[in-house]
């Protein structure tokens, strides 16, 4: 089939590259010319481990091609998607405004009847929004081609967004159109014949409430157990014991119940956010979310408190904070908590000592007073207390003894729980995590 793409993020780009990869024909667009021109010379232009390869594959395949303008993009398509960032607005909701932009313009390009399909995390209703904008255009334009408006949320994992693309638990798409349901059958077909996928079919709003219920429902167990390691805290016991003896309850299972410094990234903080303001819209106060959302908020604040516990005054001590990214496996820092931690280190007057295997280039742009390491020990060095922000197997890794011959003093907020407070305890560490047995030498 002939698809386009439209915007190249993290969703877009993957998407595009995994379309060609299933034989379909794919141009793809983003509005950031200098993005366009970086993946005309070949180079995705953010860290996503795979991604490079499956779009070289698709490129030298003939299958992907990065297109400059919108209307050459849709030039021919049977299949548009709608791929724009939906950023959050100061009011909580999100910024519609690219997806609208996309629908006037799809509206007028369009060289004959085709699907649009929104891929971004939108709100329900939006497909119908859009449908109003094509219409609206269309009468402008004086255009009689057939527009189908659908919803096809994506699941995909920062980190592992090829491996969830390509193997996705599930496929979901909505429509009230007939034409556009058997258009995005044959789109994924190679993923429910050849991998036996299950398929979600229904119609847009429902679709659209699937992916802002996931997200939601997703950031609500880890909020649920971060509540939970702060009783822990309280009483003596340990929350990723607790984790593993809830999640072995099949009804429960084992993921997303890690207690830690909260969630991050491009997408629960401002997916819970957005489903509480849709909430609120259409007369329904979603008040669990907002504690989902006060609840993850107070985990950042816990691991300053844990510091200031120790270092009493936190002006001119020196910090170092290990992991930028908001997860392992991304150098995106949007709604990272190690940003937090660090602006509010730096506020403080703090020196700030910030290590990550992949985001220091970005970490340069956000943080341009913190100090910036390639080496974790490094990162320690003379540091009054260290901070593990992100899991990376390279923090996971470390030694204890090379972490004691490295800070100034003994005191490590674990943010994460990877490592074992025994094996820190004896090594003569201040040792505190969330949710477990902390601290002891004195
Ligand atoms: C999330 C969803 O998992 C995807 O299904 C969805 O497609 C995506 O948002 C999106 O809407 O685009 P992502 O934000 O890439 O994916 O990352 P996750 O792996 O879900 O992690 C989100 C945050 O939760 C991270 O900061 C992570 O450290 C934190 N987390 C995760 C925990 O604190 N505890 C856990 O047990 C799991």
């Amino acid at each position: 089939m002939k698809l386009s793409v439209i915007g190249l993020g993290h969703v877009g780009l993957v998407t595009a590259a995994a379309f060609a990869q299933w034989g379909h024909e794919v141009m793809a667009f983003d509005i950031d010319a200098s993005r366009r021109e970086h993946l005309r010379r070949g180079k995705v232009p953010f860290y996503e481990p795979g991604l490079q390869d499956l779009f070289d594959e698709a490129v030298a395949g003939g299958r992907l091609t990065v297109v400059d303008d919108l209307g050459g993009t849709l030039a021919g398509t049977d299949v548009a998607f709608v791929c724009v960032g939906t950023p959050p607005l100061p009011g909580g909701g999100p910024d519609l405004s690219y997806v609208e932009q996309v629908g006037s313009a799809v509206a007028e390009h369009a060289t004959g009847d085709l699907v649009l399909v929104e891929k971004s995390t939108v709100p329900a209703n939006t497909g119908r929004r859009l449908e109003q904008v094509i219409a609206r255009e269309q009468r402008r334009v004086g255009s009689s081609h057939r527009i189908y408006v659908a919803s096809n949320p994506e699941f995909l994992r920062e980190g592992n967004a090829v491996e969830d693309t390509l193997n996705p638990d599930r496929i979901v798409y909505g429509t009230s159109s007939v034409h556009a349901r058997d258009a995005l059958r044959e789109v994924y077909r190679v993923l429910v014949d050849e991998h036996d996928c299950p398929v979600v079919e229904t119609e847009v709003a429902t679709a659209e409430l699937i992916k802002h219920a996931s997200n939601a429902f997703l950031a609500t167990r880890i909020s649920f157990m971060n509540a939970v390691a702060q009783i822990c805290d309280r009483v003596g016991a340990d929350v990723e014991v607790i984790a593993r003896g809830m999640g072995l309850d099949d009804r429960i299972g084992p993921a997303f119940l890690r207690a830690g410094i909260g969630y991050g990234g491009s997408c629960f903080p401002k997916d819970v956010d957005a489903f509480a303001h849709l909430a609120r819209e259409v007369g329904y106060e979603f008040d669990l979310l907002e504690s989902v959302r006060a609840i993850n908020s107070g985990q950042r604040d816990l691991v300053l408190r844990k510091l200031e516990g120790e270092l009493w005054h936190l002006a001119g001590k020196s910090i170092a904070i290990l992991g930028a990214a908001f997860k392992p496996g991304t150098d995106d820092l949007r709604e990272s908590p190690a940003i937090y931690l660090a602006e509010q280190l730096l506020e403080q007057r703090a020196k700030v000592r910030i290590y990550d295997p992949v985001a220091l280039n970005a970490v340069a742009k956000v943080l341009p007073d913190a100090e910036r390491f390639d080496d974790p020990l490094e990162a320690c060095s003379g540091a009054h207390a260290v901070v593990v922000a992100t899991e990376w197997s390279e923090i996971r890794n470390l030694r204890v003894e090379d972490l004691r011959e490295h800070l100034a003093h003994p005191i490590i907020v674990d943010g994460r729980n990877v490592f074992d407070p025994d094996t820190f305890i004896e090594a003569g560490f201040r040792y505190h995590s969330i949710g477990r047995r902390s601290v002891s030498p004195i």
